[in-house]
């Protein structure tokens, strides 16, 4: 897998997301959804229109969607407004590809052109991967809660990553 790009996500891409991400509420706790959320959680995210939201796509050379990436909300006070929460996901057949390390410096540049002033990442532990790709992208470790999420029969402990841009 060399051959992919990054681009906004279009209503053409949903259902790739969707499918992206719902193998992980299923299958994986690097989410704490226990079902799928319907496709208004998706489309709120495409047309969100506050200047620090983005949803972009990493797209092969067919342009099919192999990840997605997106700054969101972190918290809905008004004083949080320039500190975005970010997320990204990469369909599990091209993980380990470098796609993560393309993609999320992409919606990092996009945060830095609306003036977002930080950004926030939860990740549930143990995530090597992404771990090492937050660190890649500037994010350093501001600490760990152990035991907040609790799936799969068992409970998880949750590390915060924070980026100032
Ligand atoms: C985390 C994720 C987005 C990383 O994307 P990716 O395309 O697989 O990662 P890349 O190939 O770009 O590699 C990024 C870094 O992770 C490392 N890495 C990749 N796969 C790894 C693995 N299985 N174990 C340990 N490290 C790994 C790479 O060496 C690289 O490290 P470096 O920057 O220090 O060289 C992807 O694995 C994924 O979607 N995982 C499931 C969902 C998830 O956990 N999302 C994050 C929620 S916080």
């Amino acid at each position: 897998m060399t051959d992919f790009s990054t681009r906004p996500a279009e209503e053409r891409d949903l259902a790739a997301i969707v499918s992206i991400y719902n193998y992980a509420v299923e299958n994986s706790h690097a989410t704490f959804d226990l079902e799928p959320p319907d496709l208004d959680y998706w489309r709120a995210r495409l047309d969100g229109n506050h200047p620090g939201d983005h949803l972009l796509v990493a797209v092969d050379a067919h342009d099919d969607v192999v990840g997605y990436a997106y700054s969101w909300s972190y918290r809905p006070r008004p004083a949080y407004d320039l500190t975005r929460e970010t997320s990204i996901y990469v369909d599990r057949r091209y993980r380990g590809h470098g796609i993560g390390r393309v993609l999320y410096p992409a919606l990092m540049d996009a945060m830095t052109e609306s003036g977002v002033h930080t950004a926030v990442a939860l990740i549930a532990m143990p995530n090597p991967a992404s771990e090492k790709l937050h660190l890649h992208c500037g994010f350093e470790k501001v600490g760990q809660m152990k035991e907040v999420g609790y799936k799969f029969n068992e409970w998880i402990d949750v590390a915060w990553y924070q980026r100032l841009f």
